[in-house]
């Protein structure tokens, strides 16, 4: 039984942590860059930002941003609470 529990957690974290690297290359590599450190469109690198998450759940709330968070805020649309953690715990990972 243990061991069951623990290949379903060992599953699950893999799942997201997957499905946070997807969702950023098809939804911000374009504007970021695959390595975020792309700085052309958003000012600055996002790679390594622990507090990823905490901006997107902001831009999303419309409680953060600059001049051009519109474009984050659309950029956003369609994407789920979870789906802004498994993104934002990618980008803070990235080097
Ligand atoms: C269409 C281009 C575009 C796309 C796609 C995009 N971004 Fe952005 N991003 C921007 C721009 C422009 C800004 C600066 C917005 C502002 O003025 O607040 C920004 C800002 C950010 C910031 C805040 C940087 C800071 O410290 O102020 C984070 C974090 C971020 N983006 C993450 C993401 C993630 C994660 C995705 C994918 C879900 C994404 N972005 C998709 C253009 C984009």
């Amino acid at each position: 039984m243990k061991k069951v529990l623990m290949l379903m957690v060992l599953g699950v974290s893999a799942l997201v942590a997957a499905d946070g690297a997807k969702l950023y290359g098809a939804k911000c590599a374009e504007c970021h860059g695959v390595d975020g450190k792309d700085a052309a469109i958003s000012g600055k690198a996002i790679a390594g930002d622990a507090a990823a998450l905490t901006k997107l759940m902001g831009y999303k709330a419309g409680s953060f941003g600059g001049d051009q968070k519109v474009t984050m805020q659309a950029s956003l649309e369609g994407l789920s609470d979870d789906d802004l953690k498994a993104v934002g715990a990618h980008v803070g990972k990235l080097k």
